[in-house]
């Protein structure tokens, strides 16, 4: 049989080298070295990495690319982006937030992403940003798997339509429960909601990933009660508590407590370092804290942990491109993931990880998985994740739907060569 599409010496993100990947039927059929077998066309890799796509496993799609829309944030804090997103809201419309969000799903493919978690605000009685986000998910699922999660922005029980727009969410299609503990009234709220949450999602058999303990505040500790309902409630493996930056600030000993119960009980963490470093920390003078969640920690003790992007140019956060490795950069500074193994990690969770957090079918490189991939230019994940390397060739069901050129620059300069680029310079 004729293959589709073979990627020829290939480099993979475990490390094997010189791999040839034969694709067809929009399915790897085979991995491995030299496999003597013809393609309609061909690609070399020449020893390049070629990784499954990235996978953003935390974003809000309904507020991305709406910079200064009605105003900018001034504080940087997360409660003034709550309020000013509830300033926007009543003046989003059907087609704004599609044009939007499908602007952004072309970046985010462009960066090789091929699958993205996105919250979406139902704390809004018309439920327009749930409609919109629905209709976007099947316009990109031939190039983008689209997860919503129903998202109740305003607290669900702090929001008096909260609730029952959620179920509304749900009935409509959207797959994940969300909620925000955290900015309900009381504790005890926060509490309720998380019980609440994870019974709902019980009941419908569906994922849950909540914004849990999105704060500075030590005794913000509601991702205890996720991992115990999550416990009693035998949702293990289909939970994440998104953010979790409390425990950046609680105290060690609780802590040691904590790490045990979270792995015990299957549930994923998700850390959104690009925003977490700039919003957390907001009261303090100095030292001021990081305010990321315990990254290495939790990887320690066998929790998974994935990056998510969060937002790009909305009322949170100015900045973003739709790139999982800038991402991966900011947290292996932020949370000092420096080693060998704890780079690889972060290349890791921003791939594989979230990958499995999402529950995607057929994700990977090996034979019988989509043919979803990309040719990067770099030699290894760390490589990778130093130069945030341009994504060469993006593929999607052997399908080439994405290239951008490697950047070089030509240099003007007495005795030295006529151009360099990232890449060449590190070999000298
Ligand atoms: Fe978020």
């Amino acid at each position: 049989m004729e293959a589709d599409l073979i990627i020829r010496d290939a480099t993979l993100p475990d490390g094997r080298s010189g791999c040839d990947i034969v694709i067809a039927e929009g399915l790897v059929q085979a991995v491995g070295p030299s496999i003597p077998a013809a393609a309609r066309e061909e690609l070399d890799a020449q020893g390049r990495l070629v990784s499954p796509p990235f996978v953003d496993c935390h974003f809000h799609m309904d507020a991305t690319l709406s910079l200064g829309l009605p105003r900018l944030n001034q504080s940087g804090t997360l409660l003034e982006g709550i309020a000013l997103w509830g300033e926007l809201k009543p003046l989003l419309t059907h087609e704004a937030v599609i044009e939007r969000a499908l602007n952004y799903c072309d970046l985010a493919v462009a960066r090789g992403i091929g699958a993205i978690r996105s919250h979406v605000d139902v704390c809004d009685d018309r439920l327009l940003g749930v409609e919109a986000l629905l209709e976007v998910k099947d316009r990109v699922a031939s190039y983008l798997d689209l997860q919503l999660v129903a998202f109740p922005q305003d607290g669900l029980y702090r929001d008096p339509t909260a609730r029952a727009n959620l179920l509304r969410a749900l009935d409509l299609g959207v797959e994940v429960v969300g909620g925000i503990p955290h900015f309900e009234r009381t504790m005890e709220d926060g509490r309720q909601s998380v019980v609440d949450l994870c019974e709902i999602a019980a009941e419908r058999g569906l994922l849950v990933d909540l914004h849990c303990d999105e704060s500075d505040d030590p005794h913000s500790r509601h991702i205890e009660t996720l991992a115990r309902e999550t416990e009693r409630l035998g949702l293990g493996g289909r939970v994440a508590g998104s953010h979790l930056t409390s425990m950046h600030s609680m105290d060690n000993y609780y802590v040691s407590k904590l790490l045990p119960l979270i792995a015990e009980a299957g549930v994923a963490a998700i850390a959104n370092p690009l925003i977490n470093i700039v919003i957390q920390g907001r009261h303090d003078t100095y030292p001021k804290r990081r305010g990321l969640t315990r990254i290495a920690e939790l990887q320690a003790a066998g929790v998974p942990v994935g990056f998510g992007h969060d937002c790009v140019m909305d009322p949170w956060y100015s900045l973003g491109s739709g790139d999982m490795l800038e991402v991966a950069h900011m947290a292996v500074h932020a949370a000092q993931l420096t080693s060998r193994e704890a780079m690889r990690a972060a290349f890791a969770a921003v791939t594989s990880v979230p990958a499995s957090i999402l529950g995607l079918d057929g994700y990977g490189l090996e034979p019988g998985c989509h043919a979803d991939l990309v040719l990067l230019d770099a030699e290894d994940p760390i490589e990778a994740i130093r130069l945030k390397a341009t994504r060469l060739v993006v593929v999607r069901r052997g399908r080439v739907i994405a290239e951008t050129a490697a950047p070089v620059s030509q240099l003007h300069l007495p005795d030295r060569p006529a151009s360099v680029s990232p890449r060449r310079a590190a070999r000298g």
